[in-house]
């Protein structure tokens, strides 16, 4: 069995999210999915709509995901490619090269991200529309 896995915040769950989750489950035959904690958000500064248990479960719901697991820092995927074992390691582009040293565990692979869509360009659209005076 080919093992994936993959990381992300996925607040404000969008379409673009779950292209990669389908796509990354595609890469083999199970997929782990690792979300941010809240706490790991603030270390990065990083404020979310939705709290951890909320995006994980969101997460966990989907019939392309089979694990969820909490990030809780940036040093803990050696460690969890191999209690899991992961045979892909997958991000989406705006990550390329950033995690090439994973090599030495697993197959790295980078997917092109879905254009046009992210949590922030939702966040900024609400905003405008809310301040919007016309
Ligand atoms: N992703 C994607 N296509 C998008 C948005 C995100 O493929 N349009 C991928 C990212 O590359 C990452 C995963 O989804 O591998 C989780 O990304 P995340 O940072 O949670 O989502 P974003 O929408 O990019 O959030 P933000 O704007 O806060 O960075």
């Amino acid at each position: 069995m080919k093992k994936v896995i993959t990381y992300g915040t996925f607040d404000l769950f969008h379409y673009g999210h779950l292209m990669i989750l389908e796509r990354a489950r595609a890469l083999g035959d199970y997929l782990v999915v690792a979300v941010s904690t809240d706490e790991f958000n603030a270390i990065k500064g990083k404020i979310c709509t939705y709290p951890y248990e909320h995006r994980s479960q969101i997460v966990r719901a989907l019939k392309c995901v089979d694990k969820v697991i909490p990030e809780n820092n940036w040093e803990q995927k050696p460690q969890d490619i191999r209690s899991n074992d992961i045979n892909i390691f997958v991000m989406g582009d705006d990550w390329k090269g950033k995690f090439d040293f994973l090599e030495e565990y697993c197959d790295v692979v980078y997917l092109n991200r879905t254009e046009g869509i992210s949590t922030t360009e939702i966040k900024n659209n609400i905003k405008e529309f809310l301040t919007d005076d016309r």
